[in-house]
């Protein structure tokens, strides 16, 4: 299934191998979507050096080689030898149906490649914030996207839950009790019980830093002591504080409609056993020595100030392992052992020289082929009104779930407003999708590694390039189709073009498979948003301007409804990849 422009592509090729001779049949025919006609060719600019003839003599010689019977309905030369081409309606049409008879509605199947995807990744014991959310969402489209085009996506949550605070944690839970309310908190305010721990770590250090036996501060260095030794008590423990913080990941995945289960948890503890034999083939292979009592690796390329080299530590001098030995593992379990062709990492900007440096450190230790291609899917911040990381009023670091709410309550006053007909529990159903849906798509339709203002007011807005546009337009479609009690599933009339609205929204609904495929190449969920509000403005336009139900004639009308099911095909397909739902009504 391809757009007009990609069907094109090789009839204007062979069309200059015509005109100039074989020498120019890989030529790029440099096609691009025009103002003045449906296709430009701005080809004969570039080869008219080439051949030594002026740029439109060029144009017209593959003019006249150009075969586009019943493609195009007008084809013409102008300025400086662009050639201009309008498609016949017949062409755009039967493109058209096809991608109507296509259950994929134009999206390619791909052959199928592993592709872990590590992404959400956030720490036990803590909140998540907006950061989190945002790989969290990210992460979700791509999954979604790249599932969709037939790849074995393996999902990979690298949660942060092993470390020195764990001592502390522990201690703490031992403390307030299992089971008792301060425990619970690890579920609904997670920062509390970590900032409680913290407190008494911190106050107990300062009384007595030497610290005897009983102290809290001596109790938690013992514990980290006790869970590096794999002591079964204090697994046990460490267990239940997981467990606890699952649930409180669990609730906010299931709120935000994530695909993430426990089936993809991979966080750092399961690297454990693997950090040991990970350093002694680096030192072994002479890839890392020790300096300072610490094992480095020094790479070619990264220098700090006064060009000092910065090395890659995957040892400290106590003997403990960090994050960069962490995800060594990490890139050698999905290259080995998932048996990855492509892996992303759908993490924080900022963390680009870390996962460089592992790259870099992993191929020339043999665990990184050169065919596999590790990618780093950067996450840019989420900004405050004062263009500063998103906090609360009061300076704190935000509650993601307080957020979300916040997001419900807003969408329910916009629905209140406007569908006061429908009943309470609809209303309820309509203002988490649209809240959600919201949060989301702000996320999602700005570049993925760009800074962007967290507007709550204007994320929610039924106007402009918002979620609850798009959701309001899907709506919209399947009203059209409540009203005539008809299956939208099931409409496939011929489909006639004669308005220009109705060229105009064909052709991008052409456009929907090649615009996938560029999602799963670029790793760029904003282009799949960007496609979708165009279309949806497209449609806007055309259902204004070309009356549906009240066409003028029968075969009109069955062609104007087959154009509306298309528009909810495509529309809730390239929601449901971004991962976000399309209420029935609104
Ligand atoms: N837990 C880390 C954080 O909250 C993110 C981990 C990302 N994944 C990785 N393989 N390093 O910043």
């Amino acid at each position: 299934m391809v757009s007009p422009l990609v069907a094109l592509t090789p009839k204007v090729q062979s069309a200059i191998a015509a005109a100039l001779g074989d020498d120019f049949c890989e030529a790029d025919p440099v096609l691009r979507p025009s103002q003045f006609a449906d296709v430009q060719v701005n080809a004969a600019l570039a080869l008219a050096k080439k051949v030594g003839m002026p740029p439109r003599d060029v144009a017209a010689k593959v003019v006249d080689a150009l075969d586009l019977d019943g493609v195009c309905s007008k084809v013409e030369v102008s300025g400086p030898g662009f050639i201009n081409l309008t498609f016949s309606d017949a062409w755009l049409a039967s493109l058209l149906q096809d991608v109507a008879a296509d259950e994929r509605v134009g999206v390619p199947a791909q052959a199928p490649e592993n592709i872990p995807i590590d992404y959400s990744a956030p720490n036990v014991a803590k909140e998540m914030h907006v950061g989190h959310l945002r790989t969290t969402v990210v992460g979700d489209a791509l999954a979604r996207t790249l599932e969709h085009l037939g790849h074995h996506v393996i999902r990979q949550n690298h949660i942060g839950d092993w470390g020195t605070p764990f001592g502390m944690l522990i201690e703490h839970l031992l403390e307030v009790g299992e089971g008792s309310d301060e425990a619970q908190l690890l579920v609904t305010d997670p920062n509390a019980f970590y900032q409680a721990a913290r407190v008494k770590f911190e106050t107990a250090e300062k009384a007595e830093p030497a610290g005897s036996a009983g102290d809290f501060n001596t109790r938690a260095r013992t514990r980290v002591v006790s869970l590096q030794a794999g002591d079964p008590e204090t697994l046990r423990l460490w267990n239940e504080l997981v467990d606890l913080s699952k649930v409180y990941f669990n609730k906010l995945y299931t709120t935000l409609g994530v695909t993430l289960t426990d089936l993809h948890l991979a966080g750092e503890s399961i690297y454990n056993a693997a950090l040991p034999g990970i350093c002694d083939e680096l030192e072994g292979k002479g890839i890392a020595q020790v300096s300072d009592g610490a094992l480095c690796v020094f790479l070619d390329g990264y220098t700090g100030r006064e060009g000092k080299p910065v090395p890659l530590i995957v040892r400290k001098s106590d003997g403990g392992y960090g994050y960069a030995t962490t995800d060594l593992a990490t890139i050698k379990y999905r290259v080995h052992d998932l048996g990855a062709h492509r892996v992303l990492y759908v993490i924080g900007a900022p963390q680009a020289l870390h996962l460089n440096m592992v790259w870099d450190t992993a191929r020339k230790a043999g665990w990184l082929p050169d065919d596999v291609v590790p990618v780093h899917v950067q996450i840019g911040n989420v900004l405050g009104d004062d263009r500063k990381i998103l906090r609360t009023r009061s300076g704190k670091p935000l509650r993601l779930m307080a957020l979300l709410e916040e997001a419900i309550d807003k969408a329910r006053s916009v629905i209140d407003e406007t569908r006061p007909d429908l009943d309470e529990e609809t209303r309820a159903t309509i203002a988490r999708q649209i809240g959600i849906g919201a949060v989301k798509y702000a996320d999602l339709s700005v570049a993925h590694d760009s800074e962007y203002v967290f507007d709550l007011d204007r994320m929610v807005s039924l106007t402009g390039n918002t979620g609850p546009y798009l959701q309001y337009v899907v709506a919209r479609v399947r009203s059209i189709f409540r009203q005539v009690g008809l299956d939208p599933l099931a409409q496939h009339a011929p489909i006639v073009l004669g308005q220009a609205h109705e060229r105009d929204l064909a052709k991008h609904l052409l456009g929907f498979g090649d615009v996938v495929a560029e999602v799963g190449a670029t790793y760029e969920p904003h282009r799949l948003a960007g496609y979708l509000f165009e279309l949806a403005q497209a449609f806007s336009a055309f259902y204004e301007n070309c009356p549906v139900l009240k066409a003028e004639s029968d075969e009109v009308k069955q062609s104007r409804l087959t154009l509306c099911a298309l528009v909810l095909r495509v529309m809730t397909t390239g929601l449901d990849l971004l991962g976000l739902e399309a209420p029935e009504r609104m």
